[in-house]
Formats: structure tokens, sequence, C-alpha cells
């Protein structure tokens, strides 16, 4: 169990069947990728944003050479709720693409998704949101991502902001048939949104290694993405135009999401959950707040896998027991945190004491399924103990 993984009593499962294409210029690829598609309807997805910029004009161009009609979705906001859902479903039951491209941030992969699945699948897009299940793999979707973090590009989940709550929706329909991960396309990525999607990468990474259901194969993917977060993450906010940065953060951003759709997420996204919409907090930020504390409440539960943690973020922990590694895991993202200028205590967020306790029953009824995938199962008590360590700060 040293090397963080039961090889005599685990069995696990790896499954990714997206087609990567990465690199700087590999969007120049993609009109060879889509000749290997047959279809002569396609749709692109996107935000109103990012569809006003040269990259989204050049991802047009190839599309539109490769097929007979072209339709665009752009409404695509950041943090997307259930009208804009609407729309969209409307939107391609009467299109009825035979490809679909997403290009942009998390949100806009994430909606390429649902609109490949709500093209052949009828009922009420909120109610496959509420168990209702998706019976028809809908047409092959493309993602282009044009900032590092989500790991969308690569993972079969859909977030939609519900009255407030964020809902996932997961399913095998949703996996990218293609993604094309230009680290160039990130570079008029603002610094804000290059830190809070970038520490979402390094959270992904992190939280994938703690997972209960973490494996060798995860592992090696997350550890290397947490080495090149720490690495990079840093840079490509002070220089956007660092292109080593943006493509150690963009393959970041993609081994994490690989890890992370096999493992699932555990406490800090949970944890997120229950202030971001709230707060109107980025998601990276709203996780990168919680991460620091999970690590340290976690590590007398997973010594090993802390240590595995700590190296890969370049931390030495010989002689240091698992709650010092810990805490020195918790330093070293206090210390990016800085950097990017990103909130650490839910103080600093405007949010008073007294809201503690709802947050933690928040957590308990409408996100336990990151509680479950944590290796140490917090009680009520030691939550609302966790949530005080994150309000007052270390
Ligand atoms: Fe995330």
């Amino acid at each position: 169990m040293s090397n963080g993984f039961d090889l005599l009593n685990r069995a696990f499962t790896f499954y990714c069947p997206t087609r990567i294409v990465f690199g700087i210029g590999s969007l120049s690829r993609l009109p060879d990728e889509l000749k290997k598609f047959n279809f002569k309807k396609a749709l692109l997805v996107s935000g109103p944003r990012v569809s006003k910029t040269k990259e989204y004009a050049l991802v047009k161009e190839c599309v539109s050479c490769a097929c007979a009609e072209l339709s665009e979705f752009t409404m695509v906001e950041a943090e997307p709720d259930m009208s804009i859902l609407n729309s969209l479903a409307g939107f391609v039951r009467k299109s009825q693409p035979e490809i679909v491209v997403g290009i942009g941030g998390g949100s806009s992969m994430d909606f390429s998704k649902l609109a490949s699945a709500l093209s052949v699948n009828e009922k009420d897009p909120a109610s496959y949101f509420g168990g209702e299940k998706i019976t028809k793999k809908g047409p092959p979707i493309i993602t282009i991502p044009t900032l590092a973090g989500t790991g969308s590009e690569v993972t079969p989940i859909s977030v939609v902001v519900d009255n407030g709550v964020k809902r996932a929706l997961f399913n095998h329909a949703l996996y990218p048939a293609l993604a094309v991960v230009d680290p160039r396309l990130s570079c008029s990525a603002s610094p804000d949104a290059t830190a809070s999607a970038g520490i979402d990468a390094l959270c992904h990474a992190l939280e994938s290694m703690m997972s209960v259901d973490s494996n060798p194969i995860s592992d090696s993917l997350s550890s290397k993405a947490l080495g090149l977060a720490c690495a990079y993450l840093e840079r490509a906010y002070c220089n956007g135009g660092d292109l080593e940065a943006r493509a150690g953060l963009s393959a970041a951003s993609l081994l994490a999401g690989i890890a992370f759709q096999a493992t699932g997420l555990c406490l800090p996204h949970g944890i997120a959950y229950t202030y971001a919409t709230k707060c109107s907090l980025p998601h990276g930020s709203s996780v990168s707040l919680a991460a620091p504390y999970v690590a340290i409440f976690n590590a007398p539960a997973i010594p090993g896998k802390t240590r595995l943690i700590a190296s890969a973020m370049g931390i030495d922990t010989c002689g240091a027991s698992p709650i010092e590694a810990g805490f020195e895991i918790a330093s070293r993202m206090f210390e990016i945190m800085d950097t990017l200028g990103l909130p650490q205590t839910l103080e600093d967020l405007g949010i008073n004491e007294s809201e503690l306790e709802s947050m933690v029953d928040d957590l308990l009824a409408n996100h336990y399924r990151f509680v479950e995938k944590n290796p140490r199962k917090p009680s009520r008590d030691e939550l609302l103990d966790l949530y005080m360590d994150m309000h007052e700060g270390l």
C-alpha cells in the first residue's frame, strides 16, 4: 500500500475512448481529422465572446469547408442555466446536426456534448439531470478547448446550473469522439480566467489521486498533471504569451481530465458546490479554496498517497509525518493561490460563520457523491470543523 494502491485487493477498469490531437499548431490538423467523419450537417457550439475570436473563425472555416450545411449556437455563457439548455435542445432537435463541434471553455464543450445527446433524446432536457435515461447515442462530438483547466475535452460529463444548484450529467453518450487541444488557442485567455481554470486542473489531479477509486493508470496521469500544473500555472498567469507554459497547462488539464473521468472527484469539489453559485465565484477558485484544507484533513487516512502527491508537486517530505506532508501540500497550494490572487478563506468571500452549518447540510444532502469518493469519511462535526478552518484560515 506504500505506493498508494492496494495491488492485492483491488480491481479496476479504465476507459477513455476520445481520440486526442495535442500540441502547438495542432488545430491545422482539423481538416484532415474531419475527413474521418461522415457528415453533411455540422453544428458549432460556443459562447458569445469566443464566437467573435479569430480562432473561432478558423474552426468555422475548416468545418464549413467539410460540410454542406453549418449551423451555430453561440449562446453558452459561463455557468449556463436550464434556459440556455432548453434553447439548445430546441435548436438541435430542429437542425439535427450530424456532427457537433464545441469550441471554448468548459461550458461550451459541456453544452456541445448535450447538443449531441439532446438532438436524438427528446424528453425534457432537465429530466436527464434527474435520472431519466439517455437511450440513444447522438452524433459525434469534437471538442476544441480555448482555455486550459476543466478537462471537459475528454470527459463524459456536462454541468448545468438549475435554480442556483449545479447539476452534473455523466453518460457514455457524452464522450467526445475527438479532442483537438492546441495550447496556442489559450494564449488570449485573461489572467483571471487562466488562474481559475488552471487551478481547477490542479485540483482535478489532486482529487483524482486522493479518490478512493484511484488506480495505477489514473495516478500516473494525475501525478504528471499535478507536476505540470505546479510548474506552469503561475507562468501562464504572469505571461499569457508564454507558449511553453500554455502547453504545460493544457497538458495538465488534459491528463487530469482523463484521470478524473475514471476516478471521480472528492471533497474539495463537493465543498465548493456549497458556496460557488451563492458567491458568484468562478468554479476553479471555489474548488481551490477548499483543496488545501482537505489535503491536510485526508493526510492521516492516506499516508502513502500523501507522500506521492507531495512528490508530484516537487515537495521533499523525507522524515515528515503524514500530517506534516499534508501541511506542506497545503502550503505550496497557498503559495500558488497567492501568486494568482485567489481567495484563501471563506471570510475572504464575505461568508458569515453562521452560514457554515447550512453549507454542511447542503453538502450532505445534495453533493454526497463527492463525500463518498473521499478517502477519509467525515462526520457532520468533522465537516463543520473543516468549514471553520476554511473560514478562518490556517
Ligand atoms: Fe472542476
